[in-house]
């Protein structure tokens, strides 16, 4: 299924022929307007990582091999142990109903339709079992339940209970968010929540009303300032799902992690929307891999937008990597055609790349065919 006949570049009828992000990009703007744009695009502070998140994918070289039998290339890889077509997933991002009127149901649609793996963000603009169930009602799909933890402990608990009954495999804790970040954007534009949409994985009250400071920092109120690495075992042991830890930019805290019984972690600097002076995540994905030596999977998200910053993150020895943007612009241009075709894509070209470095499945891909 997951077999791609390299030599001739076929792919799927219903995928583009060619992927242009930018105008995808621009589409999705013009439809969903200047309010919304600000939020999805934006990033923190002068936004300067934001330029660097993708430049860093950018400015390393892939040194491909030659002669090597490519004709069947396969981009297949299992994630904590479910089976993937393409190592290519969705990564979490809230308030999908502003760039789309079914907002997370035709992500989940889109995405199960390309057979990958959705991380729900806790503050969907739909509930975690809605969701659920539009992914199963167009092919299922593995998925995955972002959770942000809460002050309030047991209001955590009870969406972990929920996810884990509407079959999502994993909870992606994200740490990299005990406060705001400046979001200069979010403010300028008066990024809110209209009144018609909610976060039913978050409350039912709008707790979250934004005043001034814009959405995160409004909802990011009610987030648990105190959490540590113990916490990720209190985690693991509410529903007995693995833990996946988000947010993770140094080799020791990634030790930490696995060390506390974390099963895997997303090397992210939350797409350049929290920390501006933090590093870019191709920069620091090595060492990490490096340190947790095998004792857990190892993704990576930010600012990998073509097929080959994915062969580059795979040879630097991430296990599969995560679409912020790219998704959302898919979204509100297509809907979940529009996510289906994206993802599709990126696993065409990526069989079209890994031909052309002799990497004929993704465990070829090593370390050796990136230059820095
Ligand atoms: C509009 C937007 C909303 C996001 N919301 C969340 C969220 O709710 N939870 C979370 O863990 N990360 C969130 N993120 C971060 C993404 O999961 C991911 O780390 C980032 O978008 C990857 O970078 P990219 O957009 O350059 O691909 C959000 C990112 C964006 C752009």
């Amino acid at each position: 299924m997951t077999d791609h006949p390299a030599s001739t570049g076929a792919t799927s009828p219903a995928v583009p022929a060619d992927l242009d992000l930018d105008l995808m990009e621009e589409e999705a703007r013009r439809l969903i307007g200047e309010m919304a744009y600000a939020y999805f695009a934006g990033a923190a502070e002068e936004e300067f990582l934001l330029a660097e998140n993708t430049a860093a994918w950018s400015r390393r070289r892939l040194h491909p091999r030659i002669l090597v039998d490519v004709a069947r290339v396969s981009t297949a890889t299992t994630v904590l142990g479910a089976p993937l077509r393409s190592p290519v997933m969705v990564a979490p991002t809230a308030v999908h109903d502003l760039a789309h009127p079914d907002g997370e149901l035709a992500t989940a649609r889109g995405a199960a339709a390309a057979g990958a793996l959705l991380v729900l963000s806790s503050l969907a603009t739909r509930s975690c079992e809605d969701v659920a169930a539009a992914a199963d009602g167009a092919g299922g799909g593995p998925r995955w339940m972002q959770v942000y933890v809460l002050a309030d402990r047991g209001r955590t608990a009870e969406l972990v209970a929920r996810a884990a009954g509407a079959g999502y495999g994993a909870l992606v804790l994200t740490v990299d968010a005990p406060v705001p970040g400046l979001r200069r954007r979010e403010r300028r534009c008066d990024v809110r929540l209209p009144d018609h949409l909610h976060l039913p994985n978050l409350d039912d009250g709008r707790t979250h009303e934004v005043g001034q400071g814009g959405f995160m920092a409004a909802v990011s109120r009610q987030f648990d300032r105190s959490l540590t690495f113990e916490d990720i075992g209190w985690l693991a042991g509410l529903a007995g799902l693995p833990v996946v830890v988000k947010g993770v930019l140094r080799a020791d805290d990634a030790v930490r992690c696995v060390e506390a019984g974390a099963a895997a972690v997303i090397v992210s600097n939350h797409g350049a929307r929290q920390l501006d002076d933090a590093p870019p995540t191709a920069d620091v994905l090595a060492a990490v891999v490096d340190a947790v030596a095998g004792r857990g999977e190892v993704y990576v998200d930010g600012g990998i937008r073509r097929a080959g910053d994915v062969a580059k993150a795979l040879a630097l020895g991430a296990r599969a990597v995560l679409l912020g943007r790219p998704v959302l612009w898919a979204l509100a241009a297509g809907g979940p055609e529009g996510v289906a075709g994206l993802l599709g894509a990126m696993e065409a070209e990526l069989a079209r790349v890994m031909a052309l470095c002799g990497a004929p499945t993704v465990a070829d891909l090593d370390r050796a065919l990136v230059l820095p």
